[in-house]
């Protein structure tokens, strides 16, 4: 079977990945900046691990060597909130990181190249440094000579994502719900299970190139999205939305950038807040691969309705 490369392959989508593709007969070696990582999620699989950084092309050459496939999943540290002075940023691992992935893959022989993009590049948005760095990214993919796709990925949600399960932990004490900003930004947010399944799709079937969508079936509001996350585990306890107004995330995103270590930037509340990520242009799930993702309801009982979490 095929060898693919998964630099990210530790991350939220990367890792989901890795294992559907190693269920599938997949041979997995992913790529970390960690010598020894530690996933418990692909704890009983066999996945090799190399060392390296899409930021430095010399680490990538011995990890493409020899892969059929790749699929370039890594995001920045601490993303959305850039850190100049360590490199951490859109336009370093995004943009460059791209970039230099796939000039490995070109001198490796690599056959199949899968980006994971964003949906807001489908969409009229802010300008950004983000859309910026994705929309070069793609171009250098799908620009590449190599058969390749990119997959346009809407808000993914999982039960071992950073974000939702701290909401649903404090939805169960707490009935207030901080929404960023208005709350009015559209998405149609996808369980992580449906983006590994696009995954393995888009590396299985390499007649199909450009980009295509992997959104939920269900369109909501920023708010609409958090509301329903916190009401998985409390019992019909009603929520009350508490808006935290888009002039003070600025404000304190403009203090935050100016930390030794930022903690939070105003581009990251712009994308929190103002990214609109409906899946209008495009082709779907469904007609490029050939399967619905599951919708909002369903996916967010299976991924917190355990009551585990
Ligand atoms: N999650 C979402 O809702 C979502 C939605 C749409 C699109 N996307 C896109 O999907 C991709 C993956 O997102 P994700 O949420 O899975 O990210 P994630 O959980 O933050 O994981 C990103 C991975 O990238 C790796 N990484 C960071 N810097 C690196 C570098 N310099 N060189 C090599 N690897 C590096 C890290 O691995 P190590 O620490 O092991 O090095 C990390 O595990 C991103 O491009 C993101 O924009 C995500």
């Amino acid at each position: 079977m095929a060898t693919t490369l998964i630099p990210g392959g530790t991350g939220l989508i990367g890792r989901h990945a890795a294992k559907l593709l190693c269920e599938r007969g997949h041979t997995v070696r992913i790529l970390s900046r960690r010598a020894r990582p530690d996933v418990p999620l692909l704890h009983r699989l066999r996945i090799e691990y190399v060392q390296g950084d899409v930021r430095d092309p010399a680490s990538l050459a011995p990890a493409f060597a020899g892969c059929d496939a790749a699929v370039l999943s890594q995001q920045f540290q601490n993303f959305p909130v850039e850190n100049p002075k360590r490199n951490e940023t859109f336009d370093a691992v995004d943009r460059a990181g791209t970039e230099h992935c796939v000039a490995a893959a070109r001198q490796a022989g690599v056959r199949r190249l899968v980006y994971i993009s964003g949906i807001a590049l489908g969409n009229p948005n802010p300008s950004h440094p983000g859309i910026r760095a994705k929309l070069a990214a793609e171009q250098a993919v799908l620009g590449s000579c190599i058969s390749s796709i990119a997959l346009r990925v809407n808000v993914v949600y999982a039960a071992d994502d950073k974000y939702f399960p701290r909401l649903v932990r404090a939805a169960r004490w707490s009935p207030f719900v901080p929404i960023p900003g208005a709350g009015t930004a559209r998405c149609a947010p996808v369980h992580v299970d449906d983006v590994a399944r696009a995954i393995a799709h888009a590396i299985e079937r390499s007649t199909i190139s450009g980009v295509v969508n992997v959104c939920g079936p269900d369109e909501v509001t920023w708010k609409e999205l958090l509301l329903a996350v916190a009401q998985v585990n409390a019992a019909g306890q009603r929520k009350i939305p508490v808006h935290i107004p888009q002039l003070l995330l600025l404000l304190a995103g403009w203090i935050g950038e100016r930390l030794p270590t930022p903690a939070l930037s105003r581009d990251a509340v712009i994308f929190a807040t103002q990214f609109d990520q409906s899946c209008r242009n495009g082709i779907s799930c469904t007609e490029a691969f050939g399967f619905q993702p599951i919708g909002l309801r369903e996916g967010l009982r299976i991924a917190f309705g355990g009551g585990e979490l």
